[in-house]
């Protein structure tokens, strides 16, 4: 698995790098399912790259990607999860905050994950059991805040969380008047990074996507962070769900007794 692990890296590290040359370029989108929902050449283009890559060298791996359906189910038991651009709103109207996602798992456990953050290059990275890291900095170390109140909670899209009715949305309200302030970043993966890095201690989706958070899911368990989904103890791997992180086992059986997640 080391094997993919550098090559992965090398992959990401070279899509960065187009990323980062394009960004300063004119470039068109189109909506998918709504005009809050987009897509950009750049994102195929990015995923197209892992695709082909991966299937070169190996062929019976599973790929999971944002914008192709691939094969799935090959029976070699290692699964690649990619999502090209996460953040593409931001990637078209902001340039910056949006990420390379990619997570490799064999028999459902997660091996390593691979967030770059492209535009500030910081490479947020997990191999399991070996720790997780931005860049060179190992991640995990730091202090975890004791109250609520000295807390930053985020959340990757406000309307979900406190106003469309999810079954969480009033533990969310009363969250949100406790924290010291709500943060909204706009793409899953980073977000969960932030979690993970210490500079956020909750967040919080109402629907995420394995290729959202597969990657990051590592970087997060080894860097000492809870991640899970509502009502369950383990984040289910293969299909849309609702995801919570935060930095402690402490803080995450609070908000399970205390809040309902
Ligand atoms: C989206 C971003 C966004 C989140 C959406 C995701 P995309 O990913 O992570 O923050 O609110 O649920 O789909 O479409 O930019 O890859
Ligand atoms: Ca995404
Ligand atoms: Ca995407």
């Amino acid at each position: 698995m080391k094997q993919r692990y550098l090559l992965a890296k090398e992959w990401v590290a070279q899509m960065g790098e187009y990323l980062q040359e394009v960004t300063s370029q004119p470039f068109d989108f189109s909506a998918k399912t709504g005009h809050q929902d987009i897509v950009t050449a750049h994102d195929k283009k990015v995923e197209q790259f892992f695709r082909e890559n991966i299937h070169r060298h190996f062929p019976q791996d599973d790929i999971v990607g944002e914008e192709f359906s691939g094969k799935i189910e090959t029976g070699s038991g290692i699964r690649w999860y990619i999502d090209p651009i996460d953040g593409t709103t931001n990637f078209v109207n902001l340039r910056r905050n949006f990420a390379v996602s990619v997570g490799c798992y064999r028999d459902n456990q997660p091996v390593f994950g691979l967030v770059l953050d492209v535009i500030r290059n910081d490479l947020y990275s997990a191999f399991a059991g070996e720790g997780a890291y931005k860049n060179a900095q190992k991640l995990g170390e730091g202090r975890v805040p004791e109250n609520l109140g000295e807390m930053i909670l985020s959340t990757p899209n406000v309307q979900d969380a406190f106003w469309r009715g999810y079954p969480q949305q009033n533990a969310m309200l009363r969250l949100a008047d406790e924290v010291r302030a709500v943060r909204c970043m706009g793409s899953v993966a980073l977000e969960l990074c932030q979690v993970a890095e210490g500079t956020v201690d909750i967040f919080v989706a109402m629907r995420s996507a394995p290729w959202d958070h597969n990657a990051a899911r590592l970087i997060l368990q080894e860097a000492g962070c809870r991640i899970s989904q509502f009502g369950e103890e383990e984040l289910c791997q293969d299909r849309e769900t609702s995801i919570y992180a935060c930095r402690s086992r402490g803080l995450a059986e609070k908000l399970r007794t205390e809040y309902g997640f």
